[in-house]
């Protein structure tokens, strides 16, 4: 499928009602960003009325039962249901968070769904990750060494050193900081943003690789590391719990202790 970003000036419409079903008593209102490159017209919102009686608890069982039920042309990205697989990320209510993890109670009123912000959109709720891969791939996130593992096993640690990979091997790549973060909004062709510098930083804190020294080499650069300005909407939106800013901020300092 072809992908487009939506022009600068084009403005969501109001779109169609879908009322709920006859004799419904417990109804909430799903107002969904929809927009098919296809069709040559602007995105618009969608209402879905839905019986919460008869949905699951959560914001994806809602958007599942739409697209069973009501609209099959409904698109959107989910697989595991269970905060494992990163794919159901999405702006609930006004926050970047995983639609299966977010109960449908915590919201108020009406539940606004949009796809990540300030990223091209595929359709729907499907935004386009090309270029974030492309950013996650240049930073190499594998295990890097020279030195062959023991013959009898495998390249242990200490458990301290394990221990520093803490906050960092949860991260999901839901890439829900990323799009939360104004500064990878406006420089995200050149800043590499929260996700991929968290990512940078799991491999530079692993005992077990060897390449640290190109790793920092690479993320000296005004654009790649400094455009954080520790504004923290990262650790703010992500629902993993986990701190992007703060590895960000070890990276800057191993930097500094280099620089001397
Ligand atoms: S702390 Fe840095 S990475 Fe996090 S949102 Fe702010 S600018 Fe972006
Ligand atoms: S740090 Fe959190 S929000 Fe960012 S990609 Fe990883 S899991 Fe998602
Ligand atoms: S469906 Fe996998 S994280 Fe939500």
């Amino acid at each position: 499928m072809a992908t487009f970003t939506l022009p600068k000036n084009s403005t969501v419409q109001p779109g169609k009602v879908f009322q709920a079903e006859a004799g419904a008593t417990n109804v909430r209102s799903f107002k969904i960003y929809r927009f098919d490159p296809d069709s040559g017209e602007n995105p618009r919102m969608d209402t879905y009325e839905i019986d919460l009686d008869k949905c699951g608890p959560m914001v994806l069982d809602a958007l599942i039962k739409i697209k069973n039920e009501v609209d099959t042309t409904l698109t959107f990205r989910r697989s595991c249901r269970e905060g494992i697989c990163g794919s159901c990320s999405m702006n609930i209510d006004g926050l970047n968070t995983l639609a299966c993890l977010k109960p449908i109670e915590d919201v108020t009123g009406e539940v606004r769904i949009n796809p990540l912000p300030h990223m091209p959109v595929v359709k729907d709720l499907v935004p386009d990750l090309s270029h974030i891969y492309a950013q996650l791939t240049s930073i190499q996130p594998w295990l890097k060494s020279d030195t062959a593992p023991p013959p009898d096993g495998e390249r242990l640690q200490s458990k301290e050193e394990r221990a520093k990979l803490d906050g960092l091997w949860e991260c999901i790549l839901c890439f829900c900081c990323s799009t939360a973060c104004p500064s990878y909004w406006w420089n995200g062709d050149r800043y590499l943003g929260p996700a991929v510098l968290l990512q940078a930083y799991r491999w530079i804190a692993d005992s077990r690789d060897e390449a640290t020294g190109d790793r920092l080499d690479q993320l000296q650069d005004p654009f790649r590391l400094y455009r954080c300005h520790t504004i923290m909407n990262c650790a703010r939106t992500c629902p993993k719990g986990l701190n992007p800013a703060q590895a960000i901020g070890e990276i800057k300092m191993l930097l500094a202790e280099r620089e001397g």
